[in-house]
This record gives C-alpha cells, sequence and structure tokens, in this order.
C-alpha cells in the first residue's frame, strides 16, 4: 500500500477561504481580529514559527503584532505586558511563544493570560473546559490534527487510535478531542513497554514524541492513517518522528514533514483568534 499524503498546506488552504468570510463580517461591524505574539530571545526556531504566523494572519486578514524582548528581560516585566495586552480591547488573542528562558515560569506567565485571549488554548481555564467538553479555545496543534483527520473523512467514532507522547500541548488535549468523537485512545509514550502491542490494532496513529524517526513502518498497522507532528533538522534535512519512508509503504493516508501538521497548527491559532473576537 501506498499512502494517500495528507497535506496540511492544502487543508490549511481550504480552512482560510472560510476565515477570509468571517473576517469580512467582523470587519462591517466594524472589528478587526487582531493577534499579539510575544516573542522572547532569539532561538531561531520560535523565530521561523513566529514568521509562518504573521504571514497566515496577514492572508486571513487579520492584525497581528509581535513583541520581541530580549532573553535577559525579567519575568515581571513579561507579566505587566500581559496585563497590559489583557487590558486592551483592540487585542482579541495572545500567544506567549515556547520555550522562555529559564528564569521566566511558564506557568506563571500563562495563568497570567486572560482566557478569553488565549487562542493557545494553554490556560488552567480552557484547559479544564477542554476537560469538561466544554466549548472553549482548543489548543492549535490538537485542533489542527482534528482538521485533517476530518479532510480525509475518517470517522473516528469506534475507532482505535494510538497517540503516542503525553505533553500537555499535543498528546493529552489531542486524546481528549478523540475520544470526544467516541475513538477508543490509548495513551503511549517514550517509556511504554512493548510499544508495538499497542500499535497493533490502531485505526489511527498520532505521534508526538519529539525524537527523530520513532516510528517505522514496521509497528505501523496496515491501512492506519499516520499523523506526525515531530519536526527535527537531521544533517540539514526535516524528518519527523515517523519515519516516512517505511511508514508510507504501510499507512492508508500519512502527514509529510514539512507541510504536515504544522501549516494546520498556525491555521488553528489564527481561526482561534477570529473566534475570539467574534465572542466580543
Ligand atoms: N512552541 C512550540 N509550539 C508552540 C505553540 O503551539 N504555541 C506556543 N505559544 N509556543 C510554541
Amino acid at each position: 500500500m501506498t499512502a494517500k499524503i495528507i497535506s496540511g498546506r492544502e487543508v490549511a488552504e481550504n480552512i482560510l477561504q472560510d476565515l477570509k468570510k468571517r473576517v469580512d463580517i467582523l470587519k462591517k461591524k466594524n472589528i478587526t481580529p487582531k493577534l499579539v505574539v510575544v516573542l522572547v530571545g532569539d532561538m531561531k526556531a520560535s523565530a521561523s514559527y513566529v514568521a509562518q504566523k504573521e504571514k497566515f494572519a496577514v492572508k486571513a486578514g487579520i492584525d497581528s503584532e509581535v513583541l520581541r524582548f530580549n532573553s535577559e528581560i525579567s519575568e515581571s516585566e513579561i507579566l505587566n505586558q500581559i496585563d497590559e495586552i489583557n487590558k486592551d480591547d483592540e487585542i482579541h488573542g495572545v500567544i506567549v511563544q515556547l520555550p522562555l528562558p529559564d528564569h521566566i515560569s511558564v506557568t506563571k506567565v500563562l495563568n497570567r493570560i486572560d482566557p478569553k485571549k488565549d487562542v493557545d488554548g494553554f490556560t488552567p481555564t480552557n484547559v479544564g473546559k477542554l476537560f469538561l467538553g466544554e466549548e472553549t479555545l482548543v489548543s492549535c496543534t490538537p485542533k489542527g490534527i482534528m482538521s485533517m483527520l476530518e479532510s480525509t473523512g475518517t470517522d473516528l467514532n469506534g475507532k482505535n487510535v494510538t497517540v503516542i507522547g503525553r505533553s500537555n500541548i499535543v498528546g493529552k488535549p489531542v486524546s481528549i478531542l478523540c475520544q470526544q468523537q467516541n475513538a477508543t485512545v490509548t495513551m503511549c509514550h517514550s517509556r511504554t513497554k512493548d510499544l508495538n502491542a499497542k500499535l497493533a490494532d490502531a485505526d489511527v496513529v498520532i505521534v508526538a514524541v519529539g525524537v527523530a524517526k520513532f516510528i517505522n513502518g514496521d509497528q505501523i498497522p496496515s491501512g492506519a492513517i499516520v499523523i506526525d507532528v515531530g519536526i527535527h533538522n537531521i544533517d540539514g534535512k526535516l524528518c519527523g518522528d515517523v519515519d516516512f519512508e517505511t511508514a508510507s509503504e504501510k499507512a492508508s493516508a500519512i502527514t509529510p514533514v514539512p507541510g504536515g501538521v504544522g501549516p494546520m497548527t498556525v491555521c488553528a491559532l489564527i481561526e482561534n483568534t477570529i473566534i475570539a473576537a467574534e465572542r466580543i
């Protein structure tokens, strides 16, 4: 079997058409959705992610602003900045690009963001609402993954989903979203014993473990859908948490790296900003 490629770029482009219409409706009411990105330090990967977010914001017709700070900024200065953003009625969404320098507490910073403007869906309030199945701003990578699965026409009802990786940003929330659609979810991670047995009856495999080519084709059941969340630069070549060459021989559909989950995360962030603006 040779897998169909699930192009995140194409799915995001399709969603963009709907987002533009929603932005037009808001603009007729004199509301232009605005996203603020707080970027601390000069990490190359973070700068590249933020540039992609700005580019997609322009395409969707929303405003965006990047507040850049050097890595010596104190925790209290960042917290003060967030207070200012929370008070500013022109700003509908804010994200703090992670990681942050070690002297700044991620927990304190995220807790300070107004949940209504938390377009990353990282605040305890929004995570709690997701857990309880209440309407909320859903974090971007899990939301993007669900849109990609939807684009394949897959009905998760009764399906087996194996998630590898238990992060707060991807593994935990995506497992909840799959359960909301009546999937049976098996949660695995880097220390799971006999991972192959946990993968054997998976209809969908979501890999977000942060290790290059952690999963290969031998471990993928024939015909499964594979979602690869990882991105790694190995000797100048990008790859994911899944060995694409071998996995694409077994899967029925698979996301590429790059051009898979990455563009969907960005698209979900812009959609969340529009949702935040629609709710005011
Ligand atoms: N760093 C890596 N991924 C993310 C993300 O989705 N949001 C934020 N704020 N930082 C990140």
